[in-house]
């Protein structure tokens, strides 16, 4: 297959998530040169590449906290391109950005009440006692502070705050990303969780491996471009792109 026909076979039936042509950047500098990828009900999609290619930008321009010059978001079928990050989010959209942002001050379960606020007038808000249950490394400290739980709980209890305001899509941005291997399990195990109940991800990973392990189709971003798309088969197997574009050597 050439890499125009992956690219092309990235296209999805009736996505949740459909981002087109995406071109944004920071004042008169332009990080995206065009992105476009999708996700269907139920996917879990990653977005890999190096240090700096865009990742996070993308994330940014899907919710709209930054606004994109050219390009088209929808999901589930509506235009949220010009809408808000605070309305993209209530249309079920849940983005657990790089900072993890949870209140270091409130208590897990304050912190869970907070997402709460999140979602939109057809979410099914779920409730934090609900969520709480369901997280193994949180549900015995309810009433601990934010900032006294490690990084990996912080992670958790970022994602379990996006999943309280009933979100269907769960943007990832590298939720591994400094956590000893042991938690890293977790959080793949929390994912693999989330998604077997019917929650769609897309996710951004630096750590090849964590994507590969998670996602079931993969797009490679490179300097502000998609530059590949296949399966977990086809990225693992293909030494040159693992190597230009990742920076993975595979032997
Ligand atoms: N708020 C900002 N203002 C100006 N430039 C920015 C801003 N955020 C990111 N950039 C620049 O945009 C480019 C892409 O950054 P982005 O954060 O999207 O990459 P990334 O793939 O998420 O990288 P990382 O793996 O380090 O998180 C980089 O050159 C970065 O310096
Ligand atoms: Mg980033």
């Amino acid at each position: 297959m050439s890499d125009r026909d992956r690219l092309d076979a990235g296209a999805c039936q009736d996505p949740l998530l459909d981002a087109s042509g995406l071109v944004a950047g920071y004042g008169a500098t332009e990080v995206l040169h065009g992105v476009s990828l999708c996700a269907g009900e139920g996917e879990v999609v990653s977005l890999v590449g190096r240090n700096g290619a865009g990742k996070t930008t993308t994330l940014r321009s899907i919710v709209g906290t930054v606004t994109p010059t050219a390009g088209r978001v929808t999901f589930a079928g509506e235009d949220v391109t010009d809408l808000s990050a605070e309305k993209t989010v209530r249309r079920n959209v849940a983005f657990v950005p790089e900072e993890r942002r949870i209140f270091p001050g409130l208590t897990v379960l304050e912190n869970l009440r907070v997402g709460q606020l999140g979602g939109g007038e057809t979410t099914q808000r779920r409730d934090p006692e609900e969520i709480l249950a369901e997280f193994e490394n949180l549900r015995d400290h309810p009433d601990r502070r934010g900032g006294a739980l490690s990084g990996g709980e912080q992670q958790m209890l970022a994602i379990a705050r996006a999943l309280v305001a009933g979100a269907d899509l769960l943007l990832l941005d590298e939720p591994t990303e400094g956590l000893a291997p042991f938690i890293v399990r977790q959080v793949e195990e929390l994912v693999r969780g989330l998604n077997d109940d019917g929650i769609s991800v897309l996710l951004v990973e630096q750590n090849v491996e964590v994507a590969l392990e998670l996602a079931d189709r993969h797009y490679v971003l490179d300097r502000g471009e998609i530059v590949y798309h296949g399966t977990s088969e086809q990225l693992r197997n293909d030494e040159d792109v693992m190597d230009r574009h990742l920076g993975v050597t595979t032997n």
